[in-house]
């Protein structure tokens, strides 16, 4: 049993990317203990670069926000899904704001060993994913995590455009994998 963390980057409470984001779960969350953490649920400040976090306990921010708590969610996690819209060919800025202030606890005190990657956007553009998908190579690399999967899913723009994609039964099975 893994404890899987799925970070949800849209405000918007039933979006395409929450909704990819249950699919995933369904059944993962079976064997596994999983909770997914929506941006629209916390608000978190963005990094500012004080490098305090360095000597903190636990390298956690002295910023006392929403992201305190989810401190507290990673602190035990195996696994970690990320799931987000493309905003500007990036995952979305609350979305980043957490995770530039999970770099820090993320190389030193956390012990997750695996990542998942879950994007939607509207556009149809072949190439759509790839300055995000590159990110989060690198982001393996460099914390030395493996790659559960990725599952991305093109031409999804307003709530409910994602009902019917097979890209559900894509992100279902990836948690059946797990
Ligand atoms: C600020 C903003 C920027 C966006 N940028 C892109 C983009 O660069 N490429 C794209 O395909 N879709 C873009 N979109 C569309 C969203 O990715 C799309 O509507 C997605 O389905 C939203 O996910 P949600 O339903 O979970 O909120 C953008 C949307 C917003 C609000």
């Amino acid at each position: 049993m893994n404890n899987i963390v799925i970070l949800v980057g849209s405000v918007r409470k039933n979006g395409n990317t929450v909704h990819l984001a249950q699919s995933f779960a369904e059944d993962a969350a079976i064997h596994n203990d999983v909770e997914i953490v929506s941006v629209a649920d916390y608000n978190v400040n963005p990094c500012i670069v004080c490098n305090s976090c360095f000597i903190r306990e636990g390298n956690q921010c002295f910023q006392n926000d929403d992201m305190v708590r989810i401190y507290e969610k990673f602190r035990n996690a195996d696994i970690v899904v990320v799931a987000s819209p493309v905003y500007f060919y990036g995952i979305s800025a609350q979305l980043k704001a957490i995770v530039d202030r999970l770099h820090t606890p993320m190389r030193n005190t956390f012990r997750i060993k695996k990542l998942g990657l879950l994007l939607v956007g509207a556009a149809e553009l072949p190439n759509l994913f790839e300055p995000i998908v590159i990110q989060y190579q690198m982001v393996l690399d460099f914390f030395k995590l493996e790659s559960i999967g990725t599952v991305l899913v093109r031409g999804v723009k307003e709530i409910g455009d994602i009902e019917g994609s097979p890209a559900l039964k894509e992100a279902y099975e990836l948690g059946t994998s797990i």
